[in-house]
């Protein structure tokens, strides 16, 4: 949407004030995956996420006057309190891209500390906190100096238009409990540019819900999801796959609006399952699972026959599983954590997350 370009965001360089702000923003886990995309990172098919709650960055960007006469960004950076050399010019390379937006930008000089509430070697993605973070720092920024954001649903949604940019992922972190991204003509309002909440389109049971991070192992994975989705491009099964996609969402949110946990846990396990198998079925193959990940998978599913509580896994792109589950259960499955799946984690580790109510300016 170009309408975000907005060469008019230029300050009055006499009067800028140094100052900050500070943004914490959580993961999310979508439950139909995004894999695949085109153009400027825009989606193949629709998805939809939770928003985590427990597993986010918080981000400080401080600014003041410029101080070189150097066109371009002018940014230091720390990330867990280091410098980070990989971190600082990919943030670079992402702000620079960024100027058509926030031309204000090439006024200042920005330093950036970020940090996560998870360890940095936990193997869980960071780029959806980071990068929603990041993005709500710049229209934050926006908005002090131009007020042009004051309305929350303007500010959010160009808060998630620049994450999509960063990365897919991010922009469905921006709202609470669930957000929906993608073109899906069922659902008014949805967009390839942006996420949108779903609050109000699901069913309580899912607000208070359980998604423990079991860690198979925390080695950064052989592919990444840049290069996956890339190769979707020549998967012979990714037409069938969007089209699955779209099927699957119709049915999602039927169950969710019902708050149908049983039915849930089907469509969830399907379409982690579906993300590996997409990426077994790429040429060249991979896989990210790991042997520790499909014994909790047969560990899990045996449990809820036997017990039929509604509990359940999902997959990120790595072996890590995600066991999703509602509050009602949480004593009964934690005793199945303790005691089946904390021994099969990479030295016992474990993050206990669930869902959240989004980002919170600090
Ligand atoms: C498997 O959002 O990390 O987690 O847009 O290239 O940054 P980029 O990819 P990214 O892909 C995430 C893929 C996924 C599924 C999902 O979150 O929907």
């Amino acid at each position: 949407m170009s309408a975000y370009i907005n060469p008019n965001l230029l300050l009055d360089t006499t009067g800028i004030e140094p100052g900050h702000v500070v943004w914490r923003s959580p993961s999310n886990l979508a439950i139909i995956k995004y894999w695949g995309k085109y153009g400027v990172q825009l989606p193949r098919n629709p998805s939809i996420s939770f928003t985590l709650a427990n597993s986010f960055t918080e981000t400080i960007l401080d600014y003041g006057p410029k101080q070189t006469d150097e066109d371009g960004i002018d940014l230091q950076m720390e990330f867990n309190g280091t410098e980070d050399v990989k971190i600082q010019q990919s943030t670079h390379a992402f702000l620079q891209k960024m100027l058509p937006f926030f031309p204000f930008l090439n006024q200042l000089s920005l330093k950036i500390r970020t940090a996560n509430s998870f360890p940095h070697a936990a193997g869980i993605a960071s780029s959806a906190s980071g990068m929603s973070a990041l993005s709500l720092c710049l229209c934050s920024l926006e908005d002090r100096f131009f007020g042009t954001l004051g309305d929350p649903k303007t500010f959010d949604r160009k808060a998630s238009y620049i994450s999509r940019l960063g990365s897919g992922s991010a922009c469905r972190s921006i709202f609470p409990y669930m957000s929906l991204w993608g073109e899906y003509r069922p659902v008014e309002g949805s967009s390839n540019e942006y996420a949108i909440p779903m609050e109000d389109h699901i069913h309580e049971v899912f607000k208070g819900y359980h998604n423990a991070i079991m860690i198979v192992s925390s080695q950064e994975k052989s592919v990444s999801s840049r290069a996956g989705h890339a190769l979707m491009e020549d998967n012979p099964y990714a037409d069938a796959r969007y089209r699955q996609a779209n099927e699957r969402m119709e049915r999602l949110l039927q169950i969710l609006k019902d708050g149908d946990t049983q039915a849930f846990c089907t469509i969830a396990e399907e379409e982690a399952l579906t993300l590996h198998a997409l990426m077994m079925a790429s040429t060249p193959s991979y896989t990210l699972l790991h042997p520790n990940t499909l014994k909790m998978i047969e560990c899990i599913r045996e449990y809820r026959a036997q017990t039929g509580h509604p509990v359940c896994f999902s997959l990120d792109a790595g072996p890590n599983i995600h066991l999703l589950y509602p509050d009602s259960i949480k004593e009964e499955v934690q005793l199945l954590i303790d005691s089946e799946l904390v021994p099969l984690c990479e030295r016992g580790f474990w993050i206990k997350d669930w869902v959240g109510e989004g980002p919170e300016e600090l």
